[in-house]
């Protein structure tokens, strides 16, 4: 007969297997995907110079930066699983990219070194992306720009119940992803002036999901 003590450590540890190999293996699929792909493509390609990349991940983004214009990368993650994935393809690349694997709420680089900031499919999931924004402002340059394309709340309000509904269930299932960050709001109450921004639903994607924030910043 099982204890009672036991059945909470197995579901725990189970809990932990699926966040620390299942989840980030599901996150970096679903990063790959067509219409995902389509949106980096519009990004990633503008950024110049030193770049801080923030929630690298498996480093799907590094196929679209242009070697022409970009001196160095520092991509920033604490996820042990997708940043070898990303240290793989690092080896493949002619860019210059280091990875610092911690949480980006606190950043270990001194102020005004980075001329482009990039976030990509990341807000929705940094803990305390706020902290996380704050800190990108300090390091990129006065001068300097940030670019984003993220997943978050639509300006619809049936979808924005829905997606306050889903969120506490997809948030452990898609390793701590929320569904229902307001991306521009965030952006432009930690530091940074909106220079462009787009929002517009992906094609054949549910729209709890697929409500996206597109655009530039620039420190304030
Ligand atoms: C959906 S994935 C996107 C990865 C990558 N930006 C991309 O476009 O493929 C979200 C990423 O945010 C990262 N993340 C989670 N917490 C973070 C934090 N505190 N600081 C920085 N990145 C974080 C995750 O490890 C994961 O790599």
């Amino acid at each position: 007969m099982t204890s009672p003590e036991k059945t909470p450590a197995k579901a725990k540890q189970a809990a932990g297997f699926y966040d620390r190999f299942i989840a980030p293996r599901l996150v970096h699929c679903a990063c790959s995907l067509k219409p995902i792909r389509k949106q980096r493509e519009k990004v990633v390609p503008r950024a110049q110079g030193v770049v801080l990349e923030v929630g690298i991940g498996s480093g799907h983004n590094l196929a679209y930066y242009d070697p022409e214009k970009v001196t160095r990368i520092i991509g920033i993650d604490p996820n042990p699983t997708l940043t070898a994935i990303a240290k793989r393809r690092i080896e493949t690349t002619r860019l210059k990219v280091e990875i610092i694997q911690q949480g980006a709420e606190q950043i270990p680089l001194p102020e005004d070194l980075a001329d482009t900031a990039v976030i990509t499919y990341s807000m929705c999931t940094i803990p305390d992306a706020a902290a996380a924004l704050r800190e990108v402002h300090r390091v990129l340059k006065p001068s300097g720009r940030l670019l984003f394309v993220e997943h978050g709340r639509s300006t619809q309000l049936s979808t924005a119940k829905w997606q306050d509904r889903l969120n506490p269930l997809w948030n452990r299932l898609a390793g701590g992803c929320n569904l229902n960050r307001n991306v521009a709001k965030l952006i432009a109450d930690n530091g940074f002036n909106l220079d462009e921004i787009e929002t517009y639903t992906l094609p054949l994607t549910p729209a709890i999901l697929g409500f996206h924030y597109r655009g530039t910043a620039k420190p304030k």
